[in-house]
């Protein structure tokens, strides 16, 4: 009997919990598209695997009346389940109390969980719809923020973090999923920005919607702090479930192996003829890798930022990659401040994780221009090449076609630790192309060529033609890949048709691979 009243009490308790703000907010939150903390929590994870901790924590301010508002929980919903049966710490912030405000007392209770997540080796999820920092609390939420702040920090590169904003995320708030591996937004509800319009008016003057400002087009496009944009929550959720299957728990463990049912030495015969017979016409890259890889199955990170670089996960023989490729479809697929920023970041995350990387390179060079020069091209183009050079995972590298000048060193070429180094026949290894390598190297004999003749128009004529006459030599000596395939520079020429099965030969060749970087506190990647 006196178990039953205890019983009773618990159950009461647990539904104040459950209940957050009332059911008044919690419809305005269903009205405005979004799903409720403890909704999302459940979509996200495998059926009743949800443990929740810290469920009956209460805030412990007493400024402006707030000893007469607690809720239990305190507007934060953490704890662990499982995806695809692997274990993940969760946290949810419940825009339903206090807008989802951080308090001393949640701040607590995910810093419990990261630490937990760290000492066992599982990722962590963040699901943010915050008001940010609760204002009655002061300087105490904001420790509470640098609380996080210094375990993301800690926990990069040991377990996978992963933030979805799907509501606001304002002020200092955003630096927790910044510093996190990856961010998902929600198209329309989610929006990110460290100073807000009514902010930016003051100071600046620029009216700028919320939407403008920080929403998920904004970041997905223009800013790159974003690298996926879902529809809804239901997608976003979704796309973490997805992203899951391509990770491993921590920086211990291999990615998950999946079965794989498509053969792995299927010839393409469509693959020899993507390329084009024209060096300077386009073609889609995500052409050729969805033809090597498992089921053409490729799963996109940061696909509407800087697409003239094509980075994301795909599986070959059922284990995971990291793709890495140029896109002669966008801008020629040369490579720019946003490119080797995103192939970076990307590259150094499969680094940290143990997940090889493939490369697909067709790159005509850096992009010249003062507002590349003046934004740091030089700077932020070595990220690329140092996140490539301290890279110690399997690497992989295909040469589809041009490999110019200080693109080619820096796209996993072997002189930077690539183990294996492919190039079709239609590659052309060069410093640069045929016809800027005349312009300079021929330049005083093409003003020679230029005097001949009697005529403006047989001058001209004598010049062109001593110019294609030195840029047929050219292209004869280095539009191909067998100058670097007579040094060793690349490994074989394979017909591209025979790609899926010589990139999965080298990857089972490589999984016993060991490689270290020497001892050091830490590098210094040219940020
Ligand atoms: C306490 C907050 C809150 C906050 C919202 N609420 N933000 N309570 N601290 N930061 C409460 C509101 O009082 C309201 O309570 C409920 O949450 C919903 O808020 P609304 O304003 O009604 O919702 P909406 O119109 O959707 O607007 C959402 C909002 C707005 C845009 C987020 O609430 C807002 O601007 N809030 C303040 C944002 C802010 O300046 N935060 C501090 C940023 S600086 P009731 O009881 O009415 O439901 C920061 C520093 C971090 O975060 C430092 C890290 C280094």
């Amino acid at each position: 009997m006196d178990l039953e009243r205890k019983l009773a009490e618990l159950k009461r308790r647990d539904a104040l919990a459950e209940a957050g703000g009332g059911e008044e907010r919690r419809a305005r939150q269903h009205k405005d598209g979004k799903m409720s903390a403890r909704e999302r929590i459940e979509f996200l994870l495998d059926e009743g695997t949800f443990e929740e901790f810290d469920k009956m924590v209460t805030h412990r301010c007493t400024d402006f009346g707030m000893a007469a508002q607690k809720t239990y929980g305190d507007g934060f919903v953490t704890g662990y389940g499982r995806i695809e049966g692997r274990l993940v710490f969760v946290f949810a912030q419940d825009f339903t109390v206090f807008g989802g405000s951080l308090s001393e007392a949640n701040a607590a209770k995910i810093v419990k969980i990261m630490d937990m997540a760290m000492k066992v080796g599982a990722p962590v999820v963040g699901l943010n719809d915050s008001g940010g920092a609760r204002i009655q609390e002061g300087v105490m939420s904001l420790a509470g923020y640098a609380d996080i702040f210094l375990r993301n920090t800690l926990a990069s590169g040991v377990i996978p973090q992963i933030s979805a904003i799907m509501g606001p995320c304002a002020g200092g708030a955003v630096y927790s999923p910044a510093i996190t591996d990856f961010i998902l937004m929600v198209d329309k509800t989610a929006y990110m920005f460290v100073t807000g319009p009514e902010v930016i008016k003051t100071v600046t003057h620029e009216e700028v919607t919320k939407e403008q400002l920080g929403g998920a087009t904004t970041h997905n496009e223009a800013s790159g702090v974003a690298h996926f944009m879902a529809h809804d929550d239901a997608e976003c959720l979704s796309m973490i479930r997805e992203l899951f299957s391509f990770i491993p728990s921590n920086n211990l463990d291999d990615p998950p192996r999946r079965e794989c049912t498509d053969p792995m030495d299927r010839a393409d015969a469509e693959i020899d003829n993507i390329v084009p017979a024209e060096s300077n016409q386009p073609y889609d890259i995500k052409d050729v890798l969805t033809r090597v890889i498992d089921d053409g199955y490729f799963f996109e990170v940061h696909e509407h930022y800087a697409r003239n670089i094509v980075v994301g996960f795909a599986r070959m023989n059922g284990r995971p990659v990291g793709i890495v490729a140029n896109q002669p479809a966008f801008l020629a697929g040369v490579l720019d401040i946003n490119a080797s920023t995103k192939g970076a970041r990307f590259v150094r995350f499969c680094d940290a994780f143990n997940i090889p990387l493939v490369t697909f390179e067709d790159v005509p060079g850096f992009l010249p221009g003062t507002q590349q020069e003046y934004g740091g091209i030089i700077r932020h183009g070595a990220k690329l090449l140092f996140a490539f050079a301290e890279a110690t995972v399997p690497k992989i590298t295909v040469i589809t076609r041009k490999a110019y000048g200080g693109a080619y060193c820096v796209m996993s070429s072997k002189h930077i630790r690539t183990d294996v180094n492919y190039a079709w026949p239609t590659a052309e290894i060069a410093v640069m192309g045929p016809e800027g390598a005349v312009n300079i190297v021929y330049k005083r004999e093409l003003e020679r060529a230029a005097t001949g003749g009697t005529s403006e128009a047989e001058k001209l004529e004598a010049m062109n033609r001593m110019r294609q006459q030195k840029v047929e030599e050219f292209r004869d000596r280095f539009a191909n890949p067998y100058v670097a395939a007579e040094r060793g520079y690349v490994d074989a020429v394979i017909r591209p048709r025979d790609t899926r099965k010589r990139v999965i030969d080298a990857l089972e060749m490589l999984q016993t691979k060991r490689d270290k970087n020497p001892p050091k506190k830490h590098g210094n990647i040219p940020l």
